[in-house]
C-alpha cells in the first residue's frame, strides 16, 4: 500500500455526538490514524426513523465520504449497523465496519444474562439477539429501546431529574430478569454512565460496543495495510445541522471546542425545500 493511502482518513459517521464514543476510541487505540468525523444532526434522531429513511441516510453519507477518499468508513451509529450494514457493505469498494458483531462478542464475554439498551429502531430490528445468539446460543438477551435517550443527551439534559426517571423507567424489565451485562446498543449511551451506574447493581457489566469496535479496526487496517505512521491530520467535523451547536455540546466530551463545518447533503436540501 502506498504511504499516500495509508495516510488518507477514516471516515466516522452518527446522526449525532454519539460518534464521538468511537472517536474517543479511536484517540486512544490509534491515535496515529486521521479521522473525518460526520455528524447528520439536521436530521437526529435516527432511532425513530423508518428502516428504508435510515438506508437511504446511510447511502447519502456513504457517498460524500467515499467522496472524501477515505480509506475506510465506521459506522458509529449502531442504528445504521443494524439496519443498514449487511446491505451496503458488499456494495462500496472500501471496507465499512459496525458495531453490533464487535459489541455483541464484547457482550457474551461478560455474562450470560445479557440486557441490552437501544434506540427503538436498533431494538426492534433484533440485530443485536441475533448476533449475541450467534456469538453464544447458552446466553439470554432482553432488549429495551429507548426513544427518550438520544433527543434527552442531544439536548444537553443529561443532569436533569428527568432523565433519571426516564433511565429508571427503561432499566426496570432488565432488573427484574436480574442481568448481569448490559451492552449500550447506542453510541450515546455511554454518556449515562453516571446515571446507569448509580441504578444497576455494581456487579453488572457496562459492554461499550465502540471499544471492540476499534480492536476490529486495529486489526482491520493491519490486515490491508492500511495504518498510518505518520503524524495524523486534525479531526476535521462536519455537520448538516448547526456546527455551533455541536461544537458547544461537544465540549463536554472532547476536552477542546472542536472547529464544525456544515455541509448539505442533497437530500437534506431537498427535505429542508419540501417543508
Ligand atoms: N447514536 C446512534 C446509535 O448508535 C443514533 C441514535 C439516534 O440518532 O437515534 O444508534
Amino acid at each position: 500500500m502506498t504511504t499516500e493511502t495509508k495516510q488518507q482518513r477514516i471516515g466516522i459517521f452518527d446522526s449525532g455526538v454519539g460518534g464521538l464514543t468511537v472517536l474517543r476510541e479511536l484517540y486512544k487505540q490509534l491515535p496515529n490514524e486521521s479521522i473525518l468525523y460526520f455528524g447528520d444532526t439536521a436530521r437526529l434522531p435516527y432511532g425513530t426513523r423508518t428502516s428504508a429513511e435510515i438506508l437511504q441516510f446511510v447511502y447519502e453519507i456513504l457517498e460524500w465520504l467515499i467522496g472524501k477518499e477515505v480509506k475506510m468508513v465506521l459506522m458509529a451509529c449502531n442504528t445504521s449497523s443494524a439496519l443498514a450494514l449487511d446491505k451496503v457493505k458488499s456494495e462500496f469498494n472500501i471496507p465499512i465496519l459496525g458495531l453490533i458483531v464487535p459489541g455483541a462478542n464484547a457482550a457474551v464475554e461478560r455474562g450470560k444474562r445479557i440486557g441490552v439498551i437501544a434506540t427503538p429502531a436498533t431494538a426492534a430490528s433484533d440485530a443485536y439477539r441475533r448476533a449475541i445468539l450467534e456469538a453464544d446460543p447458552f446466553v439470554q438477551v432482553w432488549q429495551v429501546g429507548c426513544p427518550y435517550f438520544v433527543p434527552l443527551i442531544e439536548q444537553n439534559q443529561l443532569h436533569d431529574p428527568y432523565t433519571y426517571q426516564i433511565a429508571q423507567e427503561y432499566l426496570a424489565p432488565l432488573l427484574q430478569q436480574h442481568i448481569d451485562t448490559l451492552v449500550y446498543g447506542c453510541t450515546h449511551y455511554p454518556y449515562l454512565e453516571p446515571i446507569l451506574r448509580s441504578l444497576l447493581p455494581s456487579s453488572v457489566e457496562l459492554v461499550d460496543p465502540a471499544i471492540s469496535l476499534v480492536k476490529v479496526v486495529a486489526k482491520e487496517l493491519e490486515m490491508l495495510n492500511l495504518q498510518n505512521y505518520k503524524q495524523p491530520k486534525p479531526t476535521e467535523f462536519v455537520v448538516t445541522g448547526s456546527p455551533q451547536k455541536f461544537a458547544e455540546l461537544s465540549l463536554q466530551w472532547l476536552g477542546y471546542t472542536p472547529i464544525v463545518q456544515k455541509v448539505s447533503l442533497p437530500a437534506v436540501l431537498g427535505q429542508a425545500l419540501s417543508i
